[in-house]
């Protein structure tokens, strides 16, 4: 039998205009009936990925972890946790995905591990074995300096000393249970090009990285400017946790290793606003790909929007790689909760999604948007995200994105699962979302992505890597693909407008009387 590893990778830059499907493992399809999702169970939905048109999978880590972050806490980045499955069911997933001809990119978390990692456990029963993280001594009876983590209190945390006396504090810009690598270490180093030969050598096409942008520290660690907290643009307030400047250093390992095996690239996790500074992660000799999350911050506002939209383009150009677009992901409230949920909330996800299939470069599709999910409310009981303990239960965290997902019937868990509870409880209300109802109703969410996505892939209009604007009534945008010459109209307005001349390749709702309704978005040619 041939193993994934034998399959030839595609040398040809694919990536370069592909649309990527995030599978947030946990939540995509449960095999083997304990309520959460696994890697046999993306394996025997292959089919819909294929039918929906997608290019590749992003799977977040299935890697061995004991969960405290939902696997972005991997105690051996070089196995397979067995709730998801096993060594050989990844490669069976890898290979089945090459032969329905979709592509398989992993994350990899390098900024930190789980606290249960052999290191880390050898950390803490001996001071000598410190140096792969970042321990220092408190200030005072406080910690080393004044950094928050990301889920809200402290950055570091004391531990005790073999012999119960108080020891030294380490950093965690996540969770507890994820201290921070030290980068300056060689085995650090070493490990990650490790991990990532392992993977490559079984086949994988790519990588995401997770926190792209933090790893590398100041050397003293100073002080970051109080009111810079924990709000993702504020870079004019002053940041050590994220984007030093050695941070470069370790992508250009990382491409070093992936130019070794043609066709592999990486795409990073860059919580980085300012143009020039993201466009750096893009040199020639780094990352393939950076996230830009400019369409996810923006509001449904067409000035906002095109913003965001020119914005990502010009950081794309002065790095001459091909924009990356996203609507959301596992960290986000789902688009159709963003734009204000129900009906009107739906609208305009459908219409975002055409503005952002309508873009040239990349696409990140998040797994259920393409069925219009909305976040769910949960109840405080079934609340797991760390970010919500750790807030105190202030910030409610990220679960209610990470619902599983409903594909048949009329009862949870809709075929999700062969057993009965889930890892996050699904509302009765999705049975009218399910993939299965969808696929038969031409007018549903999910028909609108397969059709959008095959006209993307296949029509002329799509041609071309540039834009220009034109103008637009009040509240609404247009965009042309210089290249093919696609027509995207937007109407972020509350009252119609006339369509501009051209024939209708599609539109997000229903057109009538030459006109285009408000929360909708058209394709012309
Ligand atoms: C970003 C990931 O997307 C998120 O889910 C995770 O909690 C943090 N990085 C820490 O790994």
């Amino acid at each position: 039998m041939r193993r994934a590893g034998d399959t030839p990778r595609d040398a040809s830059d694919w990536w370069r205009d592909a649309t990527f499907y995030q599978v947030y493992v946990r939540s995509f399809a449960d095999s083997d009936g304990d309520g959460v999702g696994d890697l046999d169970g993306i394996r025997d939905r292959l089919g819909y990925l294929e039918l929906l048109g997608v290019d590749a999978l992003w799977l977040t880590p299935f890697f061995r972890s004991p969960m405290a972050d939902h696997g972005y806490d991997v105690a051996d980045p070089r196995d397979v946790d067995p709730l998801f499955g096993d060594l050989d069911a990844f490669d069976r997933l890898v290979s089945e995905a090459h032969a329905h001809g979709i592509k398989i990119t992993i994350d990899l978390v390098p900024n930190h591990t789980s606290d249960e990692h052999v290191w880390f456990t050898e950390a803490l029963a001996d001071p000598r074995a410190r140096d792969r993280y970042i321990f220092r001594p408190g200030r005072g009876d406080g910690p080393p300096n004044n950094w928050v983590s990301v889920f809200g209190g402290s950055a570091w945390t004391q531990v005790a000393e073999p012999d119960g006396t108080p020891g030294p504090w380490y950093l965690h810009l996540f969770d507890v249970r994820q201290p921070d690598l030290n980068w300056e270490h060689p085995e650090v180093r070493a490990d990650l090009e490790q991990t990532l030969r392992f993977w490559l050598a079984r086949g994988v096409d790519g990588f995401r990285i997770d926190v792209a942008h933090g790893m590398a520290k100041p050397a003293d660690l100073p002080d970051m400017d109080p009111r810079a907290g924990n709000t993702i643009g504020q870079h004019d307030l002053y940041d050590p946790r994220f984007d030093d400047d050695g941070v470069h250093d370790i992508h250009r390992l990382v491409r070093r290793v992936l130019d070794e095996y043609p066709g592999a690239m990486a795409v990073g996790e860059i919580w980085v606003t300012d143009n020039e500074r993201l466009a750096r992660y893009l040199r020639p000799d780094e990352l393939h790909l950076g996230f830009n999350f400019r369409l996810v911050l923006a509001p449904f506002d067409a000035a906002e929007l095109r913003t965001a939209i020119e914005a990502s383009l010009a950081t794309a150009a002065a790095a001459q790689a091909p924009p990356t677009w996203t609507l959301s992901n596992h960290d986000v409230a789902r688009e159709v909760t963003r734009y204000g949920d129900g009906h009107q909330g739906e609208q305009r996800a459908r219409a975002m999604a055409l503005v952002e299939l309508g873009l040239p470069g990349v696409v990140y599709l998040y797994n259920g948007e393409e069925l219009g999910l909305p976040n769910v409310a949960l109840p405080d009981w079934a609340i797991q995200d760390p970010k919500y303990f750790r807030s105190g239960g202030q910030d409610r965290g990220r679960d209610g994105c990470r619902v599983p997902l409903p594909w048949e019937g009329g009862e949870p868990p809709f075929g999700f699962s062969p057993g009965t509870s889930t890892w996050l409880p699904m509302p009765q209300d999705w049975a009218k979302l399910t993939v299965e109802r969808q696929l038969e109703d031409a007018d549903s969410t999910l028909s609108l992505y397969r059709h959008a996505i095959e006209l993307r892939k296949s029509h002329a209009a799509f041609a071309g890597t540039e834009l220009e604007w034109y103008g637009a009534p009040a509240g609404c945008f247009a965009y042309r693909r210089k290249g093919g010459g696609l027509v995207c109209v937007l109407n972020a307005s509350d009252t119609a407008v006339p369509l501009p001349p051209g024939e209708i390749l599609l539109a997000s709702d229903a057109l009538a009387d030459g006109m285009l309704p408000p929360d909708t978005a058209v394709w012309l040619v």
